[in-house]
């Protein structure tokens, strides 16, 4: 039995300490926005956010985490994605398959959480999440959009998703591209 906060709750899960923290998110409380991808700390698909650290929940066991650690999942990001980096993603449309892009959101709101006004190079060093459908340009982008240092642009915090784009956050959080994956 542990006892974990996500985003928010206190939850109560009955697995064994060895558990990875990204099974027990997914089948044990329901959170399928976060994703798996290697199950090594390798891609990135499974970052949540621990005490306001990006980390990879594939490889955190249950029994690492106390109750006092708040995690937030994709899902506690914002109550309705309307986090700078989700209206970024939004706005210029970055996931292709989506299948990444839960961690990649979670990547990038840490990193303008510790560097609000991030260079290419902060980025390029923070956003080691792989994307298979090769959208690296559009993340790049929509993180110097929600941080305002767009070239020309002004911040995403007072954007919407603008005439003739529809905002469709999936119903876990997370940005669906063109396929849903659970
Ligand atoms: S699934 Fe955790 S890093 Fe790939
Ligand atoms: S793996 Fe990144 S959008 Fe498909």
């Amino acid at each position: 039995m542990a006892q974990l906060n996500i985003n928010g709750r206190s939850q109560q899960v009955d697995v064994e300490p060895d558990t990875p923290l990204l099974w027990v998110l997914r089948e044990q409380v329901g959170l399928t926005g976060t994703k798996y991808g290697c199950g090594v700390a390798q891609c990135g698909a499974c970052s949540v956010h621990i005490n306001g650290e990006v980390r990879r929940s594939c490889s955190i066991t249950v029994g690492s985490v106390t109750p006092r650690d708040r995690i937030v999942t994709i899902e506690g990001l914002s109550p309705d994605s309307s986090h700078p980096v989700q209206k970024a993603w939004l706005a210029l449309d970055v996931p292709q398959c989506g299948y990444c892009q839960s961690g990649q959101i979670m990547a990038a709101a840490a990193l303008l959480t510790k560097k609000p006004k991030p260079t290419d190079g902060d980025i390029d060093e923070a956003m080691t999440n792989i994307c298979r459908c090769g959208t690296y340009q559009r993340i790049r982008a929509a993180i110097h959009m929600a941080a305002g240092t767009a070239r020309g642009g002004g911040s995403i915090i007072h954007m919407g998703g603008g005439p003739g784009q529809p905002v469709t956050p999936a119903g876990d959080g997370s940005m669906s591209g063109p396929a849903e994956v659970h």
